[in-house]
């Protein structure tokens, strides 16, 4: 369906190559929601600057040539020279008839979208950040996906480097097969301070250790096979993780640090080659331009340690490379905690200097800010441990079905935990995609589990409420009935409803997931508000019942496709 702002946009393109000239055909109408009508074009303003002229009389010109009689009631100017632009009953709902209001794709579709995201490291525990980069990057994923996209889901684990060396030691220490060994996929953090413990206390562990990490690196094949039994351990436990939380990673998508050991060398090589990158104190750095310390001196970025060794950077250099080279991708998405953006930063700079970014590619970091807990410092547990992700999101399912034994819905045992995941899941979901994501909040269950407010319950709810009229109608005939949008509330509605491509179109552009919460959030109230005031199943004519029933279906198809895009799903029942 094409977008109504879209619809406008073209419209005035013709108006302004009439009023101006060709040169003016592309000239961006600055269409804006507005309080004082459906839409308001801003572009009077800019253009009398330009052209010297008063704004009111750029936009009567513009006006003038403006042909919207189709669609819209006749213009109006207002303020110092906006047009307020306000779409007919008749024109809304007839587009909102011919269906189609979950398309979401444009012209602009047909990307490819790579996006590194959750990126967890082996035998640690996934921390909160880690959620929120997975919650926020599977959401953006299903979004260009959405939008016509094609998306190639990275997840850059940490699987490579020093720590390694002890992990696999004190694997052989444990035995393979022992239950401390099984242990990592589902407690990771014990066998990983275990083997730190090990590490720092005991000088033959440790000599052992490093030792590894050369045959590691040198590509020992009996040490390889311990490596791969150490990553698939932690891939058990992701695993566990990625199900609970319903999101789209599987293990196609793993593209860890270890993938890009072979390239190391050869990126060093390269940028040293180009002159880019100089030893200093034994390492071997880069220094991209306009990067200073606080001292004013040029910040390096280390690729090669004085042992010999390369590190996160490096690996990162070299992911850069892979997804332009084989993965082809147009634009690349890195969600990842702000405290990283100076690395992305560097690595970005150092890469468009080695002319590894070709024009037209976009690399961007889409910053995920903290996770707090009510002390307003980073959640962690009341003894100071970092948090359990996997307890986490056990409490909020357990949280979510006492909820529902409460309520009066009589479920049986399958439905009670299938809906009770798809709510408590789908709170500390909608919670982190509800904010811009580069914004820290609180983590609170009690608040992400209302059933009133912005959170994912009172969306999941308005949807199982739809669900519920639309099964009281006896009958599906509804379905293809004309809908009309007599009424103020029907027509802020119907409105609303046909804002679902733009809103898509803006998230795609911006990385901004939490524009699509609002926007599901405010037809949920669009639609409370049509459900008070216009009654449906009792409406005063057969047509105006069934015109109303489509509506409302209409709004749950919405809610479905919006609450889906952002990995969210809802129940039958609630
Ligand atoms: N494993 C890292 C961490 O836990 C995140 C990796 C993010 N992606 C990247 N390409 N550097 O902090």
């Amino acid at each position: 369906m094409p977008s109504l702002t879209s619809l406008l946009n073209d419209r005035f393109a013709l108006a302004l190559e009439l009023s101006f000239g060709e040169d003016f055909t592309r000239r961006d109408p600055v269409i804006r929601s507005s309080q004082f009508a459906d839409f308001q074009a801003n572009v009077a303003l800019p253009l009398a600057k330009e052209l010297k002229s008063k704004p009111r009389d750029i936009a009567t010109t513009i006006v003038d040539n403006l042909d919207l009689a189709d669609i819209c009631e006749p213009p109006e100017i207002s303020g110092p020279g906006f047009i307020n632009l306000t779409f007919t009953s008749e024109f809304l709902a007839s587009t909102l008839n011919q269906g189609g209001v979950v398309e979401a794709e444009s012209e602009a579709s047909g990307q490819r979208i790579v996006i590194d995201y959750s990126a967890p490291n082996v035998a640690k525990e996934m921390h909160v950040g880690h959620l929120r980069t997975t919650v926020v990057g599977d959401a953006l994923a299903r979004t260009h996906e959405f939008f016509g996209n094609t998306v190639v889901r990275q997840n850059h684990i940490g699987d490579w480097g020093t720590p390694f060396g002890m992990l696999i030691e004190h694997l052989l220490d444990v035995g393979i097969e022992s239950e401390t060994a099984q242990d990592i996929s589902a407690n990771p953090n014990a066998f990983y301070q275990a083997a730190r413990a090990k590490f720092d206390s005991d000088e033959a562990f440790a000599t052992r250790a490093r030792a590894r990490v050369v045959a590691l690196q040198g590509g020992d094949e009996q040490t390889l096979e311990l490596w791969e039994r150490l990553v698939g351990f932690s891939r058990i436990y992701f695993n566990h993780i990625y199900s609970l939380l319903d999101v789209t990673l599987t293990d196609d998508n793993l593209a860890g640090e270890s993938i890009y050991n072979d390239d190391l060398a050869a990126v060093c090589q390269d940028l040293e080659d180009q002159g880019l990158a100089r030893i200093s104190d034994g390492a071997l750095c880069v220094f991209p331009e306009g990067f200073t310390g606080r001292d004013g001196d040029p910040l390096p970025l280390i690729i090669r340690k004085s042992d010999g060794g390369y590190g996160y950077a490096t690996t990162d250099l070299a992911a850069v490379r892979h997804r332009v080279r084989t993965l082809n991708a147009d634009r690349v998405l890195y969600v990842v905690g702000t405290p990283q953006a100076m690395h992305f930063e560097m690595v970005f700079a150092i890469a468009r200097a080695a002319g590894w970014l070709p024009e037209g590619v976009e690399f961007e970091h889409v910053k995920i800010g903290n996770v707090l807990g009510d002390d307003g410092k980073i959640l962690r547990t009341r003894s100071g441990a970092p948090l359990r992700l996997a307890e986490l999101l056990e409490e909020a399912v357990a949280r979510a079905k006492t909820t529902l034994q409460e309520s009066n819905a009589e479920f049986d045992a399958e439905e009670e935990a299938v809906v009770a995941k798809a709510v408590g899941i789908g709170a500390v979901k909608y919670a982190d995609l509800s904010v811009a994501h580069d914004t820290s909040y609180t983590f609170d269950l009690d608040r992400m589990l209302a059933p009133i407010g912005n959170t994912a319950p009172y969306l999941q709810y308005a949807g199982a409420r739809i669900r519920s009229i639309l099964r009281k109608a006896d009958g599906d005939a509804f379905t293809t009935a004309p809908i009309h949008l007599g009424e103020p509330a029907e027509r802020d509605l119907g409105l609303a409803l046909l804002g679902l491509s733009d809103v898509i179109a803006e998230v795609v552009a911006g990385s901004t997931p939490h524009r699509l919460a609002t926007y599901l959030f405010d037809l949920a109230q669009s639609f409370t508000s049509f459900y008070e005031q216009c009654p449906v199943l009792i409406a005063e004519s057969a047509e105006m019942r069934d015109s109303r029933l489509r509506l409302s279906q209409t709004v749950l198809e919405v809610l479905e496709a919006g609450l889906g895009v952002l990995g969210i799903r809802v129940p039958e029942r609630m």
